[in-house]
């Protein structure tokens, strides 16, 4: 298999797991259901949904429920490789600002597969935060 078949074969894996967890999203305010997957640098998948919650602050995006539940499971040493997001409306749905800051912390490096305005669309972390936050 050749580099660029291996890494199609992973964005399909990715996005086929954020639609799996698309479908267990708890959305009853804004009904838009949204699925996330990160692939970590061991090559491990974690996926997520969006849980809201009647203080609507309180809601966690699909994004930031996968990568939480990645360092629950893994530990502080998480590094995330990719990202893919999908939602039950297919329309545009790039990581909120909040999520690129978390995705920034454990990914410096990586890539996002989201829809974007023209379809399907592909960014560096970087691309979607310019200047992300760090402390270390
Ligand atoms: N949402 C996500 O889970 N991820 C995104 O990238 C965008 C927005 C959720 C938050 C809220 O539950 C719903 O979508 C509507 O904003």
């Amino acid at each position: 298999m050749g580099k660029r078949e291996a890494a199609e074969k992973q964005r399909e894996k990715l996005l086929r797991a954020a639609r799996a967890a698309m479908k267990k999203a708890y959305a009853p305010y804004s009904r838009f259901r949204v699925g996330a997957a990160i692939l970590t640098g061991t090559g491990k998948v974690f996926s997520g949904c969006n849980v809201e919650n009647a203080s609507y602050g309180m809601t966690n995006c699909a994004e930031r429920t996968a990568i939480f539940a990645a360092v629950a499971k893994l530990g502080p040493k998480l590094e995330i490789h990719a990202v893919a997001v999908v939602n039950d409306h297919g329309v545009p749905c790039s990581p909120c600002g909040a999520c690129r800051q978390v995705i920034y912390e454990f990914g410096p490096d990586a890539i996002i597969f989201f829809q974007g305005a023209k379809g399907e669309k592909q960014a560096h972390i970087t691309e979607l935060l310019p200047e992300g936050f760090r402390l270390k």
